[in-house]
């Protein structure tokens, strides 16, 4: 756990809104050491001192005790330093030997590029330049934020220079929805209840909804945003590994390598669309001004593009070429300023066709709902015959709200991800394999497609459901979007 973290990007939205305030908690919690450092650099010139007021500004929003405050201020120093500038790297080298020194930290580094990507390759280059990273596995680790490329070639070429300078084992490619509970609940529930694993496969299951719902728009990142668009920035990686966990197989062991293999399987079996497909399968929004709610719209907010038709809404039909999901639907949706804020997996089983036949009544399916945010925990919907009458079903619920129970505190994905970085807990990051994968799948919807975006991209009004298309989408097979 000694380590000097080094955040380039020190003084960005991320490092302040999430690395800091989880980092802050581990040390509230007594999970950060005595010699472990942290070396904020950014490009605008400050002193430490400066740097520390910054951080403690917005650690006070949260509740703190004072004196981990003062220890936790106490760790950071800051250094101005430009990305392309081989010079700076020797004087951040100079600060990381000294701290190694005067705390005997024994060389264990690590680098967290908390930049824009566009930093990314010329930040390794500089590091290795500089003798700080080197190509032998050692106590030296690189971690690289998402988005991982824009595409499959340039992801693919991203990792080919890292792979230049630094080990493999060493590169930690953050997909923070690994770091939520609930997502890595999904491995517990389906494999440690014969309830739920017996039947987890496309007899029993009709179709998956996997949403991630947001009501904030898109903030001040709209140069990002609008190069980006809902399908690369949420479904490539966190639906997708959201989708990924639902469906593996049950791995020989819970270690990283068999999870791991057994969600690539899955990743290599997700059909592929070419245009013509992608509109019977795809229903894409971009959202609108709402005056009766005075939220602006897409095109209002900075640095989006005139007359850009960047998807701020994505749904999704998927299908998975694999023998135990031939059939089954997995609907996929995701979109900014939506009317709440929700992430939520649910699964629809097929209704008994010959009990509904021997009772003669409709069932209502069994449901299972997975809450993943903000709420957390299991809801199951179930039939059962009404008191008194005979042969009257309706569907009655079990929940378990995980996070309403005292004294839970949920841990933030940031710091579930920081701890594994510091115990090495590679399950928790992304793999190689597991991008390319998904970039395959997500390349020819995203790409080719551009020219047709116009038509596929329908405009709902900013803090509603979304577009009408997405619910087209799954009236076409009389389903519905359940509620969440
Ligand atoms: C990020 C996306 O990866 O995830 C953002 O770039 C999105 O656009 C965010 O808002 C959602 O994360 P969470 O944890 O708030 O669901």
């Amino acid at each position: 756990m000694k380590n000097i973290l080094t955040i380039f990007g020190g003084s960005g939205n991320l490092a302040y809104l999430k690395l800091y305030p989880a980092l802050f908690n581990l040390d509230q919690l007594n999970q950060l050491p005595d010699n472990f450092r942290i070396i904020a650099t950014a490009r605008s010139k400050r002193s430490t001192e400066e740097f520390r007021s910054e951080v403690e500004k917005r650690l006070k929003l949260i509740e703190s005790d004072p004196i981990v405050l003062e220890r936790f201020l106490d760790r950071i120093s800051y250094i101005s330093l430009s990305f392309s500038d081989l010079d700076d790297y020797s004087e951040l080298k100079k600060k990381i030997e000294t701290l190694d020194e005067e705390y005997s930290i024994e060389n264990n580094r690590i680098f967290y590029l908390a930049t824009s990507p566009d930093f990314f390759s010329v930040i390794t280059k500089n590091l290795s330049d500089q003798n700080m990273i080197n190509q032998a596995k050692g106590n030296q680790k690189i971690v690289i934020e998402k988005p991982f490329g824009t595409d499959y070639e340039s992801a693919k070429n991203l990792n080919d220079h890292l792979l230049e300078y630094i080990h493999e084992d060493d590169i930690y490619r953050i997909d923070h929805y690994l770091g939520k509970d609930m997502i890595a609940n999904i491995l517990y529930l389906r494999f440690s209840n014969p309830i739920f694993s017996g039947v987890w496969n496309k007899d029993y299951i009709d179709n998956v909804q996997i949403v991630a719902s947001e009501d904030i728009g898109i903030e001040n990142r709209g140069r990002y945003y609008d190069d980006s668009g809902a399908l690369r920035d949420m479904v490539q990686n966190h639906l997708l590994q959201i989708l990924g966990t639902v469906a593996m197989e049950m791995p020989n062991d819970f270690d990283t390598h068999c999870v791991q293999k057994e969600k690539i399987e899955i990743f290599k079996c997700l059909r592929t669309y070419n245009c013509e497909e992608v509109s019977k399968h795809i229903a894409l929004g971009q959202y609108k001004e709402n005056t009766d709610e005075n939220l602006k719209g897409y095109h209002d907010e900075k640095g989006i593009k005139e007359g850009s038709l960047t998807e701020t809404f994505a749904a999704l039909e998927i299908f998975i070429d694999h023998p135990t999901w031939q059939g089954v639907p997995f609907y996929l949706k995701t979109g900014k300023r939506l009317d709440k804020k929700a992430v939520y997996v649910t699964i629809e089983f097929k209704k008994d066709k010959k009990a509904e036949h021997m009772i003669n009544k409709t069932f209502q399916s069994n449901i299972l709902q997975i809450k993943i945010q903000p709420e957390e925990g299991i809801n199951v919907k179930f039939n059962l015959k009404k008191p008194r009458v005979e042969d009257e079903i309706s569907s009655v619920e079990m929940d378990f709200c995980k996070s309403c129970l005292i004294d839970y505190l949920a841990p933030d994905a940031y710091e579930k991800i920081l701890s594994g970085l510091f115990k090495n807990e590679k399950l928790l990051f992304t793999t190689w394999e597991e991008l390319k994968h998904t970039w395959h799948f997500t390349d020819p919807i995203a790409k080719p497609c551009h020219n047709r975006k116009k038509d596929l991209l329908s405009f709902y009004p900013a803090g509603t459901k979304g577009p009408k298309s997405s619910d087209e989408l799954l009236e076409k097979s009389g389903r519905h979007w359940w509620p969440y």
